[in-house]
């Protein structure tokens, strides 16, 4: 059994987990989160399965700087990968699995043009032979490399859409029950939506009782959690869209932004306050952040990518606003560094 099958047992309420973001969601902003409040699971970015055995050692080196994670506080944690191809992901999925990561996660919703053009994301679902293959290659390097085999904690999931141009959930999701995923995330809008539009947290609904008929049907098989994912707000949005729709968990993407403490009111469910983070607190955090993304990315991602962080943080009291426009204008970590702590 994967341990996201244990920890549902375990947990008995919907899990809460960090949505995949591409250069968002790196070591650096994953280790504040980490400090702040663990959600149940997280997630890394979307790395190329394709580019971590294939690419040049310079590009190899840049994309494992995407799979690198703190093995004590960041746990469990899922890899993300994309790719069209067998044998890169089974070889991919083996990496992972020597890295030490508790399961891997393939991307079949990604709208990028770039990562469509490769058969990948969002254009699995219209080549489900395709989806079915990586999927296989996941679970056959489960099979050969876990401890375990088949039977190890290591899971073998999948995040997509409802559908591509239109919602097509009678004929994608019988397809993906079958190939005994542990889970299964639904972002709650087709491709050609985008983010367009509001998600439409019922398809998620329809796919958990598509899931329990099937589990009747198919007794012995193994039966995959179903997420929901779309516009969740925070935690007691997620509780009531979880509740709404019987997922058993809510992936949680953009409300995270300038709020790496969104997992701590998972310990008050109950609680109608919110925790309300301080000035002091939004500080220490990007400079947190700043500081592991210097240490740990610094010499591959650009100052850039940290920067679009400064306005999510530097929001909600006095003089935020003067704060953001003076670490804007500035191009090094130690600089912001220097001038947050005095
Ligand atoms: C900046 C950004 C990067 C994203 N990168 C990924 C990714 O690497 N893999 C993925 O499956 N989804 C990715 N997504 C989609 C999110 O995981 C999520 O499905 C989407 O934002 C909807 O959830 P939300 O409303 O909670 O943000 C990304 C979204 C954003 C905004």
């Amino acid at each position: 059994m994967s341990f996201i099958q244990k920890l549902k047992q375990n947990k008995q309420r919907p899990l809460f987990v960090l949505a995949p973001m591409a250069d968002v969601t790196d070591v650096a902003f994953r280790t504040v989160i980490a400090e702040a409040q663990s959600p149940d699971i997280f997630w890394t970015e979307f790395v190329s399965a394709d580019g971590l055995i294939r690419a040049t050692e310079i590009g190899k080196y840049k994309l494992k700087k995407d799979l690198l994670f703190d093995k004590e506080l960041q746990r469990p944690i899922i890899v993300q990968l994309f790719s069209s191809t067998y044998q890169y992901m089974y070889e991919a999925t083996k990496l992972c699995i020597e890295l030490g990561f508790d399961g891997v996660d393939v991307n079949m919703g990604c709208p990028d043009k770039s990562i469509e053009k490769q058969k990948c994301g969002a254009a699995m679902i219209k080549n489900p032979e395709l989806a079915i293959d990586v999927i296989k290659a996941c679970r056959d390097a489960r099979r050969d490399f876990c401890l375990g085999g088949d039977n190890a904690d290591f899971s073998v999931s999948v995040k997509t859409r409802v559908g591509y141009n239109a919602v097509e959930l009678d004929t994608w999701i019988p397809i993906l029950l079958e190939q005994e995923l542990d889970l299964i995330t639904i972002h709650a809008r087709t491709r050609k939506e985008m983010s367009k539009v509001e998600a439409d947290w019922s398809h998620v609904k329809t796919v958990v009782k598509m899931r329990d008929e099937w589990a009747e049907k198919n007794p012995g098989k193994v039966v995959p959690l179903i997420f929901g994912n779309g516009d969740v707000l925070d935690i007691s949005d997620a509780y009531e869209k979880c509740k709404n729709s019987n997922a058993d968990g809510a992936m949680i993407g953009r409300a995270m932004f300038g709020n790496p403490w969104l997992f701590k009111d998972i310990e008050n469910l109950n609680a109608s306050e919110k925790f309300i983070p301080s000035r002091e607190d939004r500080i220490k955090a990007l400079i947190r952040q700043v500081e592991v993304f210097d240490k740990e990315l610094g010499d591959v991602k650009s100052f850039a990518v940290m920067k679009k962080f400064f306005k999510t943080y530097m929001t909600g009291f006095d003089d935020a606003k003067e704060i953001r426009e003076k670490i804007m204008s500035m191009e090094s970590a130690g600089e912001v560094i220097g001038f947050l702590k005095n």
